[in-house]
Parts: C-alpha cells; sequence; structure tokens
C-alpha cells in the first residue's frame, strides 16, 4: 500500500481530486466505483470545481456505488442515491444511465445483488475504486467478521455504524438497520484503489490497517493484498503511525 501524506482534508480532497481526473482524462470510458459518506465529500466538491473551470468531461464514464441503505428510496433525502446526484451527479456532465447505486427496495434482494456484480463484471470491472473507512475497519458497509470471499449481498449494520451516520437522519431510530453493498471480493477486484482517511478519530483505524494483520475481522486489511492501494491520509489520520 502506497501512503500520500498530506495535510488536512482539504489537501486530501484536492490530491483525491488530481487523481480521478488524470485517470479520466486518460481515460474517459473508465469505470469508476464512488463511496459516499463525509470522507469524499470534498473530492466531490474539487471535480465540481474542476468540471466548471477547465471542462474536464464525464460523459462517457461509468461509475458503480458502494452501498445503499434497504428502505430507501432514490428520491429519500438519506439515501446514497440521493447523496450521489446532489454531491456530484447533478453537476457534472456525467450520464445519469451509466450511474449505478444498487438498489435500497428491490423486490427481490438476492437476484438485486447477483445483478449488481454481473453488470459490474459484463462491463469490464472497476477501474478505479474510491474508498472511506469506518472506525471498524468496514469498507462499504461490510462490517467485521464479513466473509473475504463475499459478492455484493445484505448486510445488518452495526450499532457503532447506525450511530456514526446518525448526523445525517433526525434520530438515529431513523437511520436503517440493513444496508446492501458490494463484497470484499468484489472491491478487490478493482484494478486500483484509492483509500481516503481523514481526522483524528481515525487515527487508531489507519495505525490497525498499516501495523495489524490480516484479518476479516477488520474488513479493510485485506487491501494489504491488493497490488494497486493507495491510502492518502491526513495528519491527524496518521497521528497514531510513528
Ligand atoms: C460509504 C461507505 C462507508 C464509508 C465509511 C466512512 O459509501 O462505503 O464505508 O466510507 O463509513 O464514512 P465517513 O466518510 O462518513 O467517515
Amino acid at each position: 500500500m502506497n501512503i500520500i501524506s498530506v495535510n488536512d482534508y482539504t489537501e486530501m480532497s484536492r490530491t483525491a481530486a488530481e487523481i480521478v481526473i488524470g485517470k479520466v482524462k486518460g481515460n474517459p470510458e473508465i469505470i469508476l466505483g464512488l463511496a459516499t459518506g463525509g470522507t469524499p465529500k470534498g473530492m466531490y466538491d474539487s471535480l465540481i470545481e474542476d468540471h466548471a473551470r477547465n471542462h474536464t468531461s464525464y460523459e462517457q464514464v461509468t461509475s458503480f456505488n458502494l452501498d445503499e441503505y434497504i428502505g430507501l428510496k432514490p428520491n429519500d433525502p438519506n439515501s446514497y442515491h440521493f447523496y450521489m446526484n446532489d454531491s456530484l451527479f447533478n453537476h457534472i456532465d456525467i450520464n445519469k444511465e451509466r450511474t449505478f447505486v444498487p438498489n435500497g427496495t428491490p423486490e427481490n434482494t438476492d437476484e438485486e445483488c447477483k445483478r449488481y456484480d454481473e453488470r459490474i463484471d459484463s462491463l469490464g470491472g472497476i477501474d478505479l475504486q474510491i474508498l472511506g473507512i469506518g472506525q471498524n475497519g468496514h469498507i462499504g458497509f461490510n462490517e467485521p467478521g464479513t466473509s473475504f470471499t463475499s459478492g455484493t449481498h445484505v448486510v445488518t449494520l452495526e450499532d457503532s455504524t447506525r450511530q456514526a451516520n446518525a448526523r445525517y437522519f433526525d434520530s438515529i431510530d431513523d437511520v436503517p438497520t440493513h444496508a446492501m453493498t458490494m463484497g470484499i471480493s468484489t472491491i478487490m477486484k478493482s484494478k486500483q484503489i484509492l483509500l481516503l482517511i481523514s481526522g483524528e478519530e481515525k487515527a487508531e483505524t489507519l495505525k490497525r490497517l498499516i501495523d495489524g494483520e490480516i484479518t476479516e475481522e477488520f474488513p479493510a486489511s485485506i487491501l494489504k493484498k491488493h497490488n494497486n492501494v493507495t491510502i492518502i491520509a491526513d495528519q491527524k489520520a496518521l497521528s497514531g503511525v510513528v
């Protein structure tokens, strides 16, 4: 794992955006894997700013999001579908028909999961996957204990994850209990992975990722087995690593 050390959240976001922009320019038909949450928000802002200023085009780009809450429709302001439209897709020239987010209200969840993986595979796989990380080491919504061989599947969210995400909802009771997420093996099939980590509250997490063993109890640890992972971490996140 290659680590790029940056000063703060702003620099992390700009550095990540520069990498994405370079890849999109190099391959206008790139397939991006995208994340939601607080971490990539600044990167999306930088992509939007660049699109307005330099007209980087996303017309031919395809995207797959990591996850979606079960029970939330795309127009629900707390759905990840809504987040992506609001934080990025509505502000660039991407063709929304090529933006895929797991369907949180499918008739048949198993079939939806299978279809999601099949669609990624049929298009040739994800070229660049953006990841954030939960304090417990989750990537996507793959909580500790998830099998490293998992494909896209439905998960029960840990209380700590629901609490961490409650900031976006009126109350913790409104946070869905289940989500659909790309599996660990889906993520590991990406050709390149960019993991963004910012803030003191992720310092222990980053330390464990770097120093700890590879175990399903800490899902992100599998990234050590991937041959093209870049971590962009700010000083607060790096504060536990000497
Ligand atoms: C979101 C996702 C999650 C987040 C993680 C960190 O699509 O897959 O794994 O990346 O929960 O969330 P933030 O960035 O809000 O700290």
